[in-house]
């Protein structure tokens, strides 16, 4: 389910791409000749009545890469990913996807472009099986043997749904079972095993092992990486910053509404990420942005 972008051509990720990125820039994005992001904002603003949640935002996510996107509570880091999966419309800014400029007037929009997306909240049915969350609102889409002269197969549905899930690891027991009645690890397994199963251009992770235990944490993180490695580039929020350190090609700490970071894991230690988080990195940094 896997859809590859040929113009990007191989890529070979960010890791090799293109040696070191600037560290601590005020935008999101690290310049590659050539290439175009999948997906990206510029000059993102949101606010909720007074408050200011984004105050323009830059950010890019290419091929190949793994981009953890990082901040303190109320950093703004689910109203941008609300924003790039067209559940939250910014008051302004622009999107774009593949460099053109798109605009998003509900969440299936950004799906039918292949943007899946694993909310915080995870906003799975909780009166619906299993099976059907992971298809839930997929009726259009689906093809093949999970079709039959017209009809959605509901048993081939149910198999299907148990390989995703498969894919995390984490025990479901039947996939008929309602959602609503699964512990909040499992139900994190549900939309992960969803995201990873339907995103074709690119996947948004809202704190997806906040539930989870270790193993499942680590198991959750490997899928991230082959996710990206087979072709669909993954923005990853977390507040575990080791495992943040650990899978991610490129961090944006996000510090009250702003980027305020750019940086590889590769160079900079867990923290120092720490330090933009907290705000402590920006007095001796600042002059230098
Ligand atoms: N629907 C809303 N109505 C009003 N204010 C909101 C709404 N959603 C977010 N906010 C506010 O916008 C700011 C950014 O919130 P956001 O949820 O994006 O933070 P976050 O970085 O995801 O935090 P966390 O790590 O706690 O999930 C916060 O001040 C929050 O109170
Ligand atoms: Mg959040």
């Amino acid at each position: 389910m896997v859809a590859d972008e040929p113009r990007f051509g191989d890529g070979g990720g960010p890791r090799d791409a293109d040696g070191p990125g600037r560290q601590a820039g005020t935008d999101g994005g690290v310049a590659v000749d050539g290439e175009v992001p999948v997906i990206a904002v510029r000059g993102i603003t949101k606010h909720f009545g007074s408050i200011q949640a984004l105050r323009g935002v830059d950010l890019d996510v290419r091929r190949g890469e793994v981009v953890g996107l990082v901040g303190d509570n109320g950093a703004g880091k689910s109203t941008l990913v609300n924003i790039l999966s067209g559940a939250l419309q910014p008051n302004g800014g622009t999107i774009l996807v593949d460099g053109k400029a798109v605009t998003f007037g509900s969440s299936l929009e950004a799906r039918r472009l292949g943007i899946e997306t694993v909310y915080q909240d995870l906003s799975l049915a909780p009166d619906l099986s299993v099976w059907a969350n992971i298809f839930l609102g997929r009726e259009e889409t689906v093809k093949g043997p999970l079709r039959v002269f017209g009809w959605l197969d509901r048993r081939a549905m149910a198999r299907s749904a148990e390989a995703d899930l498969e894919r995390t690891r984490i025990r479901i027991g039947s996939v008929s079972s309602l959602a609503g009645r699964l512990s909040g690890g499992q139900r994190q397994a549900i939309a992960v095993g969803r995201a990873v199963a339907w995103g074709s251009k690119v996947i948004l992770m809202d704190e997806p092992t906040a539930a989870l235990g270790v193993e499942q944490q680590e198991r959750v993180g490997q899928l991230v990486r082959s996710v990206c490695e087979n072709g669909v580039p993954v923005l990853f929020i977390s507040h575990n910053l080791p495992q943040v350190h650990k899978i991610c090609d490129r961090v944006v700490v996000l510090f009250q509404g702003r980027v305020v970071a750019n940086l590889r894991p590769a160079e900079s230690s867990v923290d120092e990420i720490v330090a933009w988080i907290t705000g402590a990195a920006m007095g001796g940094a600042r002059s230098g942005l």
